[in-house]
């Protein structure tokens, strides 16, 4: 059989480590350990599930080093002390048990203990941060005694991955942690022998490694995890700066770079919806051209086989780091093995599953994915075999229809589809713009699956009384929630120039807007308009009634933290230059020949503003009658939005979506 992707499924060497293709799994955190930092049933598990994907390696999470101040929160696992070499070793075995190579990143958490509530960080310098520009925290410098301690911390630490029969350790330099921080010249005003100059910044990583190497001997295999430029300007660690810190650590022996950028003042560490795929490539790239030698392993946004294959066939790194996407489909190597690339479940790089469910930005509960039910949920979810075969209506065929549709087929049951429109629902409006393409290949994901289970799927609105006829077992309805029109005073008379949301995303013309454009309403939908208009040159006003008590960082907080925050990085310079101008606490009250009326919701003064366009969101509303009337008389679900009365108090995405969709197809 000839395979597509020959070049990601080659084998490949780091070191004395041997690995059967290119593909690596990136270190994520889970959350899984107990408070103690022990390996835990639910670590194996997950590792368990990621390793059947028979990827070439897995780098497992950051673990940390002491008990001191390396640790990120609860559920984050260590190796402080011999005790935990038991759990550790079991996880080494479980992934072994599958061919796949298991590396161990070691980790100081550095200032990223403000994300846990501790008031106190370390860091190479003492200073204030404001953490994204909103939540204060105090850095304390690290005294030489400090240092190495710390030092020999990760020493002891890798000798303990050693005897637990890790393949190596990876030593995280990167993503703002301690050692990044001391690399970095925006964190490191160090005036001694660890700062002031490229060379003395990576001093401290440099000796980590040394020591490392002297506790577990040189033979034992070390990944440099490495941030090859923050993108911050000459505040962070430039492009230069990057590739000369790299040929110092180069010569120490490790047997990889894991080649990263960005930080988390640009929030680009992980690259969001809005940052092109293959993020980091320019770094790799600039590593090859300046001579570097050792194997790259590169990580962000390789979203599809495709631009990874390339990035192998341009030569800009030898091996693909993939986070996100394997947690979206752990089976993702697997899939290119048996050459079916189209079963690939795609990570739409929402980060509403994953960063948001491990970063106490939303609630701590451990690792998952949007579109990927069954992530981390091994033992928990597991497919129940079907009791009775059912005949079962699916009204809706958005991603919460297609999803329990392909659940309902895969256990047993008959699922028919009824979609008015087309496959994908809200998510071909959701796709309006370049910068959302891989939801479009969600979208693309779930019409062939859809079509490759042979789900049959019936072309037309579907009525109460349709369904009451039509020999079904029960109905579940994902019908979504549609827009409500735009209304204000004067709409009608102007409705030439105003639209919704919904109705712009359905058919983005963006040349038949004039010059500046007014949208109205402070969500994260509306804000990628906004940003999308601005990216074709228009000039916007975004007007909200939200952002009277926390301001514009009200607005898009229905996004997850690290996108709505990305959003508003890329969005700054337009600020700057007045393309882009936020009205905030102001209700859109009328539409007139020259623009809007906006009023105050605090002193209801009025003002006017004057736009060419106004694209507008009034929400979005569930609760379909259908429902109420198949309820009464069958075995009846409401899932997606269709169960959300209004989308400003319910925030609901295809997260949500897909999750009821899975729980509620698993139950029937
Ligand atoms: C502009 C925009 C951008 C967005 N961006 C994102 C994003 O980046 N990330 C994210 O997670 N979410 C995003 N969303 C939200 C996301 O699209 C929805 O949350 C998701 O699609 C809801 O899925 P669903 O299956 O419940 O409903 P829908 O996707 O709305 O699907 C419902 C389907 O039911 C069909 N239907 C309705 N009634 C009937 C009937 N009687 N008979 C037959 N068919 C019927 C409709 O035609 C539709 O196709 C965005 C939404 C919009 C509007
Ligand atoms: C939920 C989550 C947890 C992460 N935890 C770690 C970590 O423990 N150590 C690390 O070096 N990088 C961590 N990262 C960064 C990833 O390893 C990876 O570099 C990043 O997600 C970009 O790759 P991707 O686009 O393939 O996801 C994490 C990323 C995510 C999404
Ligand atoms: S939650 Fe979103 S970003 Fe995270 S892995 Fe799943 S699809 Fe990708």
């Amino acid at each position: 059989m000839e395979r597509r992707y020959p070049l990601l499924l080659q084998p490949g060497r780091m070191g004395s480590i041997e690995v059967d293709n290119r593909v690596i799994m990136a270190p994520m955190g889970t959350l899984n350990a107990d408070e103690n930092g022990f390996v835990t049933d639910r670590t194996l598990k997950f590792y368990q599930e990621q390793a059947r994907g028979r990827m070439g390696m897995i780098i497992v999470e950051c673990t940390y080093i002491d008990d001191k101040l390396s640790k990120g929160e609860d559920g984050c696992q260590g190796l402080t002390s011999n005790a935990q070499i038991t759990g550790m070793a079991r996880l080494a075995s479980t992934i072994h048990d599958y061919g796949v190579k298991a590396v161990l990143q070691l980790c100081h958490i550095g200032k990223q203990l403000a994300l846990a509530d501790h008031v106190e960080s370390l860091g190479p310098s003492t200073m204030n941060e404001m953490m994204m520009g909103v939540v204060p925290f105090p850095i304390r410098g690290a005294s030489k005694a400090e240092i190495k301690e710390i030092e020999k911390a990760f020493a002891d630490a890798a000798y303990r991955a050693k005897m637990a029969g890790f393949d190596g350790v990876e030593i995280h330099g990167a993503i703002n942690h301690l050692i990044n921080m001391f690399c970095s010249p925006f964190y490191n005003k160090r005036t001694d022998e660890y700062g002031g100059s490229p060379e003395n910044r990576v001093r401290f990583y440099k000796e980590i490694i040394e020591a490392v190497q002297a506790r577990c001997g040189k033979g034992f295999p070390i990944i440099a995890r490495v941030n090859g430029n923050e993108f911050s300007g000459d505040e962070g660690i430039t492009a230069e700066e990057g590739i000369i810190q790299a040929k110092i650590l180069e010569k120490t022996g490790p047997v990889a770079f894991h080649v990263v950028g960005g930080d988390y003042r640009n929030v680009r560490v992980i690259n969001a919806q809005y940052d092109q795929r293959g993020d980091f490539i320019e770094i790799a790239r600039g590593f090859k051209d300046a001579g570097i030698k050792l194997p790259i392993i590169l990580d962000g946004g390789f979203t599809s086989p495709d631009i990874a294959e390339k990035a192998l066939a341009d030569g800009v790194c030898d091996f693909i780091g993939l986070g996100r996407p394997i947690i979206a489909d752990p089976l993702w190597a697997v899939k290119l093995m048996e050459n079916r690339p189209e079963d690939i479940r795609p990570c739409i790089r929402c980060t509403m599953g994953c960063v948001n469910t491990i970063a106490k930005f939303d609630a701590a509960y451990g690792l998952r994915c949007s579109v990927n039910p069954l992530c981390n949920m091994a033992g928990i979810r597991d497919i129940r075999p079907v009791e009775k075969k059912k005949k079962v209506a699916v009204i809706g065929g958005g991603p919460a229809g297609c999803e329990a549709a392909l659940l309902l087929k895969k256990r047993g049951h008959e699922p028919v589809i009824y979609e008015k429109r087309k496959l994908g629902g809200t998510m071909n409006e959701a796709a309006f713009a370049p910068f959302k393409e891989d939801i479009t290949r969600l979208i693309d994901y779930y019409r062939t699956q859809v079509n490759k289970q042979d789900i049959k799927v019936i072309h037309e609105e579907a009525t109460a009384e349709m369904i009451l006829e039509g020999d079904f077992d029960a109905a579940i309805v994902a019908t979504g929630a549609p827009a409500l029109p735009a209304t204000a005073v004067g709409a009608k008379e102007q409705k030439d120039k105003i639209q919704t949301v919904f109705d712009f995303a359905s058919n983005p013309d963006v040349d038949g807007l004039g010059d500046t454009v007014l949208i109205v309403g402070g969500c994260f939908m509306n804000l990628e308009m906004a940003y999308d208009l601005l990216l074709n040159g228009k000039t916007v006003i975004v007007s909200s009634r939200r952002g009277l008590e926390r301001g514009q960082m009200e607005l898009g907080d229905d996004n997850s933290s690290p996108q709505q925050q990305r959003l508003m990085v890329l969005m700054a310079p337009y600020t700057r230059t007045g393309k882009l101008r936020f009205e905030l606490g102001q209700a859109a009250t009328a539409i007139t020949d020259t623009g809007a009326v906006l009023t105050s919701m605090k002193t209801k003064k009025t003002k006017e503003v004057s736009c060419d366009n106004v694209i507008m969101c009034r929400s979005y509303h569930g609760k379909p009658k259908i429902y109420d009337a198949l309820r009464e008389q069958m075995e009846t679900y409401l899932i997606g939005d269709a169960k959300m009365r209004n989308r400003c108090d319910n925030k609901r995405v295809i997260h949500h979506a897909i999750e009821d969709a899975w729980g509620i197809a698993n139950m029937i």
